[in-house]
């Protein structure tokens, strides 16, 4: 079944690589007009050019989602392109492994800056459009840190807790707006996030030995959840978690 998008219009930030690459591409082939936005100006056009190429519809952005004026210019520019915005994919992240005591100030507030309060800023710039057109679908992607604590990576897990939050009280504001807001939480998945630490082989094991199915997923096994969140089949969810983790949280 192809169209599941067909009409709407997605951004997706951290859409160069990895899980938010997928998830634009995804977006694209099922009928979306995709805003494919991240730091990586060349990577993402890249991204958009090989969509547009085969026929599909995107555009990409340059968007540090930690600055609130590039949030501003990316939302401006998308609907004075295409009118309108219909589903947000806060997705860019980053990821530090340091516990407490070895986290500097500073990278405790670039992780934060980079995966929670950049998922507060898109909703903040994206929800007026949403609410004009009289519906959305936001989509923060968390983790299964967020659920869950591993005794280190102690911003990462702070971050992801917090957007694993922020959805919830997001989805209660604006359900009266017709807009949803639902959370993922993916375990472990092979993106250049992960390449590291799947090499290593004590790394490996600690991280699959705890997810029942016994291997990493692919990126597209997410981008899936994202697109049933995206699209009106998810209609009756709002405030809830997608947990993609191959069972890593059951045991
Ligand atoms: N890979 C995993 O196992 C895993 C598991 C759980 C959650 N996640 C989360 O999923 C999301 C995507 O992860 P991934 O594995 O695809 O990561 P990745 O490192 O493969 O890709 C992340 C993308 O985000 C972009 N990005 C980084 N900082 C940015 C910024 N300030 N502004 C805009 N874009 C920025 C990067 O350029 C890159 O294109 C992240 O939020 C991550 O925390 C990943």
């Amino acid at each position: 079944m192809e169209g599941r998008l067909k009409g709407k219009v997605a951004i997706v930030t951290g859409a160069a690589k990895g899980m938010g690459k997928a998830e634009a591409e995804l977006f694209a082939k099922e009928g979306a007009k995709v805003v494919v936005a991240d730091v990586l100006e060349d990577e993402a056009k890249q991204v958009a050019d090989n969509l547009n190429k085969n026929g599909y519809e995107a555009m990409a952005c340059k968007l540090d989602v930690s600055k609130s004026e590039e949030w501003k210019k990316v939302v401006d520019t998308v609907v004075e392109k295409w009118g309108k915005v219909d589903v947000l994919v806060n997705n860019a992240g980053i990821l530090s492994m340091a516990g407490v005591e070895d986290t500097s100030e500073e990278e405790w507030d670039r992780v934060m800056n980079i995966n929670a309060k950049s998922q507060f800023l898109g909703m903040k710039y994206v929800i007026p459009a949403m609410k004009k057109a009289g519906k959305g679908s936001i989509i923060n992607i968390s983790s299964i840190y967020g659920i869950i604590g591993t005794g280190a990576a102690a911003a990462y897990h702070a971050s992801k807790g917090a957007s694993r939050l922020l959805t919830k009280t997001a989805a209660a504001e604006f359900a009266k707006y017709n807009i949803r807001v639902n959370s993922i939480h993916p375990g472990v998945i092979r993106t250049p996030m992960t390449d590291d630490l799947l090499k290593d082989e004590n790394a490996a094991k600690g991280l699959l030995g705890t997810t029942v199915l016994g291997r990493p997923a692919e990126p597209e096994e997410v981008a899936n959840g994202a697109l049933f969140l995206a699209s009106d089949e998810s209609s009756f969810m709002t405030g809830s978690e997608l947990v993609i983790d191959g069972g890593y949280t059951a045991l």
